[in-house]
């Protein structure tokens, strides 16, 4: 078990905070592994869902950085609901750099 911190905010505007975050695990999965409500991940991590989608705290922005071409394009498909500080979940992995990084979970698209 990991000990990198991670605060999530799930869909529902509940906040929680995990401590025992392994350095590679995605986004997704340790909300997956948590049971935080509107991570679903359901293309498991294959960056084609969305269902991972976060907003990541500004404060983090820079450390996180920008998605990819193809991130990105799977997150214009949820434009309705997507952010400056979008990512998905799954394209994100924890780093010792990343400790303490704080997202919320973005609603599901209306698309
Ligand atoms: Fe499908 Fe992240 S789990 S895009």
């Amino acid at each position: 078990m990991g000990n990198l911190k991670v605060t999530m905010t799930d869909v529902n505007g509940v906040t929680h905070s995990f401590g025992d975050v392994d350095a590679g695990a995605n986004l997704m999965e340790v909300g997956k592994a948590h049971g935080v409500a509107g991570i679903f991940g359901d293309c498991g991590g294959g960056c084609a869902c969305a269902t991972c989608h976060v907003y990541v705290d500004p404060a983090w922005w820079a450390k996180v950085g920008e998605p990819d071409d193809i991130e990105y394009a799977m997150l214009d498909m949820v434009a309705d609901v997507m952010k400056d500080t979008s990512r998905l979940g799954c394209q994100v992995k924890m780093s010792a750099e990343l400790d303490g990084l704080s997202v919320k979970v973005a609603p599901a698209s209306g698309v």
